[in-house]
């Protein structure tokens, strides 16, 4: 942890402004699931990945593409939306599914807190299902790093801050350094706390409770896989693309 100069967690998409990412290696984090989703429709096979805010922008980027190479994707409220390719479980991103095709993105959360930091000067996706290879590119970073957890609607999500946990953990090697901001804190305290048993806690959150309501209930435990990738997310130009591809 040479080169790191601060470290910093943002509970939910509401709780920081883009100028504070100035300068700054963003890391977001929507465990359930939209940042599940991202990193395995690359690690199947999919070309990029477009994160938009809403749905008209959505379509409006779907109107302007030659339809056979990209694919409509994303929830509202946990619900895949009518006319799209595809919802948000990432169990659906299968390689013979989004293999070589590009992803219009939309979703509650993950999406709308990716496109707010897009100002960030390195901006990566993380899961647990890629956490040491988010460990990996952040060691690399010189810059200070910020967590940013996506939440609900503007509020805390426990999944997502247990992962910021881990990341931390990770990058301290479980000793929070003095430069740590207070939400760092809070999701080292959190991690250290509940890290051991991650799929059971997750499945007792709040959204984990929204997900057994649509019966998606097999999406938690996907979405608690820990490193079954080596994938690298990273936002460039407006898309999501692997760093290490
Ligand atoms: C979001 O972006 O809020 C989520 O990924 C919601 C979901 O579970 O589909």
């Amino acid at each position: 942890m040479a080169n790191l100069k601060t470290l910093d967690v943002f509970f939910s998409l509401n709780s920081f402004q883009e100028e504070e990412l100035r300068d700054k290696a963003v890391v977001v984090i929507d465990v359930l699931r939209a940042s599940s989703t991202i990193v395995t429709a690359l690690m199947n096979g999919a070309k990029a990945i477009i994160p938009v805010s809403d749905m008209g922008e959505a379509s409006k980027i779907a109107q302007n593409v030659d339809s056979e190479n990209y694919l409509l994707c994303g929830e509202k409220d946990g619900i895949k939306i009518e006319g799209y390719d595809l919802g948000n479980s990432p169990r659906e991103y299968t390689p013979e599914v989004v293999g070589g095709k590009k992803l219009i993105f939309n979703t509650t959360n993950g999406t709308k807190a990716i496109k707010k930091s897009i100002g960030s000067s390195n901006l990566y996706i993380a899961s647990f299902l890629n956490v040491n290879a988010i460990l990996k590119a952040l060691k690399e970073e010189t810059k200070d790093i910020v967590l940013i957890c996506a939440g609900w609607k503007g509020r805390l999500a426990f999944e997502d801050m247990l992962l910021a946990g881990n990341i931390i953990h990770l990058l301290s090697d479980g000793e929070l350094p003095d430069s740590s901001r207070d939400g760092a804190k809070v999701a080292f305290g959190l991690y250290d706390k509940y890290g051991d048993d991650v799929t059971s806690v997750v499945h007792q959150s709040n959204h984990a409770a929204r997900l057994n309501e649509l019966e998606a209930t097999d999406d938690i435990d996907y979405c608690c896989q820990i490193d079954i990738t080596d994938v690298i997310p990273r936002l460039k130009e407006g898309m999501i693309t692997l760093k290490n591809g």
